[in-house]
């Protein structure tokens, strides 16, 4: 047995109607509430005037900011602390996808650290920051439990993190009433985070015994449920809610690999919504590092595989069930660009070096390379 440690703060709270407690749960930290939110879910599903008059009914005073955008920039967390206008709350509640539960984080930072998100970046620890209640309306980032909150830098056109303890939601509230209203093609590339998640989680080289019993759980559940959830099943939804706050779990505690820090630049130059920039690199970074000793072969094994191959086909065949693009070639990634991308990939080292091994500048290059390729090819490669 290995040792090690595990830390998980923070109160979940799951289940249908549980929106209803958002009032209740955020008056215990004070009345006077920062509410940051996307520019439309939240006001055309109708959940912020129920969740402003749920406010209203336990007497708490709310500022709304409903202006984040998806893979919110620093300039985002900054208006979002500017338009307190000096006025002082007391917490802070996020309501929406990751992007939303992450610009809540970074801003909860804000309001006590004072200066630009540039300053307290990763390597950089958040000890300090206002409560943070979180409301996923997205089933994949888990960014609910998690300690970190990822931004971007549109001046560098880079990922940038905000990550520490004090960065992980003291509430999480997970009402699948909510997650509901998702669109399929949400569901399938938010599933595909989660499962990213969950299977990074498991390879990490922080991995621990009871990091991997979330991320086995995790990864199950979406293999069983992510076609139905997509194509509406309510049951199967619920459960996508409950196995990304597990796969979350797993990622707080033993962080992500370089299947996020290759997706990055497929995100930041070509718009690609994160879920599916894992999507189209997973098969191929699992590929790798099992054939570098990574616990590839051991995660197939506790997922009812019979070889790492079977892992390998069953993620490009679920990936193929949501409709998930067959390579990075067919989003519109030109061959030209791959040796930015290899360089790119090196400026996400952190999630490069907590993979089971540190890829070479030309394995990258080669992962990124059957990307483009795509999976019909390569699924071939590995059966012949
Ligand atoms: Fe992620």
């Amino acid at each position: 047995m290995p040792n090690f440690t595990f830390e998980q703060s923070g109160k979940i709270v799951f289940g249908r109607g549980s929106l209803n407690e958002l009032g209740r749960l955020t008056a215990s930290f004070g009345s006077r509430v920062l509410l940051v939110t996307g520019r439309s879910f939240a006001v055309n599903s109708g959940f912020l005037a129920k969740i402003l008059e749920n406010f209203r009914e336990v007497g708490l005073d709310v500022t709304v900011f409903q202006e984040v955008e998806p893979n919110p920039s620093l300039r985002t967390v900054e208006r979002g602390v500017h338009v307190l206008r000096g006025k002082s709350v007391d917490v802070v509640v996020g309501f929406g996808g990751g992007s939303a539960l992450d610009a809540a984080k970074a801003i909860a930072a804000l309001i006590v650290l004072g200066g630009s998100p540039l300053d307290h970046l990763y390597p950089r620890s958040v000890d300090r920051a206002l409560p943070i209640v979180a409301v996923p309306t997205t089933t994949g980032t888990g960014s609910e439990v998690t300690r970190y909150s990822v931004l971007t830098n549109p001046l560098e056109k880079k990922k940038v993190v905000m990550q520490g303890p004090a960065l992980v939601p003291k509430v999480a509230i997970l009402d699948p009433d909510v997650t509901d209203l998702m669109p399929g093609r949400l569901v399938a590339s938010t599933g595909f985070d989660a499962l990213s998640h969950a299977l990074e989680a498991f390879i990490s080289r922080r991995a621990s015994p009871l990091s991997d019993l979330f991320a086995l759980e995790a990864a199950r559940i979406i293999f069983n449920n992510l076609p139905s959830a997509m194509r509406g099943s309510k049951e199967a939804r619920e459960l996508m809610l409950y196995a990304s706050m597990l796969a979350g779990v797993a990622i707080n505690q033993a962080g992500s690999t370089m299947v996020h820090g290759l997706g990055y630049y497929l995100t930041v130059h070509h718009d690609l919504h994160h879920g599916v920039a894992n999507s189209l690199l997973l098969p191929y970074s699992l590929a790798y590092y099992a054939e570098k000793g990574g616990r590839v072969s051991e995660l197939a094994e506790k997922l009812g595989f019979r070889s790492w191959f079977e892992l390998v086909a069953a993620v490009c065949k679920l990936a193929d069930d949501v409709g998930i693009p067959d390579s990075i070639a067919s989003i519109g990634v030109s061959a030209g660009e791959l040796d930015a991308m290899v360089e790119e990939a090196f400026s996400y080292k952190r999630n490069l070096e907590n993979g089971p091994v540190m890829p070479t500048p030309e394995e990258v290059r080669n992962i990124y390379a059957m990307a483009f390729e795509g999976r019909r090819g390569f699924l071939k490669s590995l059966t012949h």
